[in-house]
């Protein structure tokens, strides 16, 4: 089984997760591209699904196959949100923001009674930190003062493709903080977002209530305590 059939298995398991029709969000990256392909057909079958994209690569993606969007401004009644992560811990705490959408990700998550995370198994850790640094999305104003302090909390990376800073959805840098084991997520969370100029962090505790992880041996379906 390669990397892509786990994707595709636990994206196409998460549609059992969803009511018969409602609106769901739309989550970001190359697992959850896989599930918007899903709600495309399913669709384009007659189900009635309107969809809320956390990123402008979502929306293109459903705009294309045809999926009814709300508008951004919300508030939005998300019945389940299905999104992606980057590493997830025995709690099921997650990092997510390896795409950089985090922070449409969270405000999307926050607006759903369900959130259901789809995963290859090659992104469970014991503890976060282990194989992910934390996305970080700061103001590019100020955003060499914003990574000063930043770097009392781990060593941040502004991300970069061919010699420039990565942009988010919302015109804004990402900082990689390299922080190594996070024992408290929730506490480095805080101490993120005390600092002025950080948007919002990849930090998403407490916030999956269903994880699939997928692998060679079938679909797991864990739930949180
Ligand atoms: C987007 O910013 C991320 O939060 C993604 O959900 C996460 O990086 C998972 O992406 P993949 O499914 O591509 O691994």
């Amino acid at each position: 089984m390669t990397i892509d059939d786990a994707k595709r298995a636990a994206a196409r398991a998460a549609l059992d997760e969803l009511p018969e029709s409602g609106i769901i969000g739309l989550g970001t990256g190359s697992t959850t591209r896989f599930f918007i392909d899903a709600v495309g057909e399913a669709v384009a079958q007659g189900r009635r699904y309107t969809g809320v994209p956390t990123s402008e690569a979502s929306r293109a993606q459903a705009t294309a196959l045809g999926i009814p969007l709300l508008p951004d401004d919300g508030p939005w009644d998300i019945d389940v949100c299905v999104d992606g992560a980057d590493e997830v811990d025995d709690r099921l705490d997650l990092i997510k923001g390896g795409g950089g959408a985090q922070t449409r990700e969270k405000i999307v998550n926050y607006s759903a009674v369900r959130n259901v995370i789809i995963v290859d198994d090659s992104k469970l850790s014991p503890r976060l930190g282990t194989k992910w640094h934390v996305p970080v999305e700061v103001l590019p104003f100020a955003h060499l003062a914003t990574r000063a302090h930043l770097a009392r909390l781990g060593d941040p990376i502004l991300r970069q493709k061919d010699g420039a800073a990565v942009k988010t959805d919302a015109g804004n840098y990402i900082y990689d903080v390299r922080c190594g084991l996070i024992p408290d997520p929730a506490a480095l969370d805080r101490a993120m977002h005390d600092i002025p100029g950080v948007v919002e962090t990849g930090l998403f505790v407490r916030r999956a209530d269903v994880v699939l992880v997928a692998s060679a041996a079938g679909v797991r379906r864990l739930v949180r305590p």
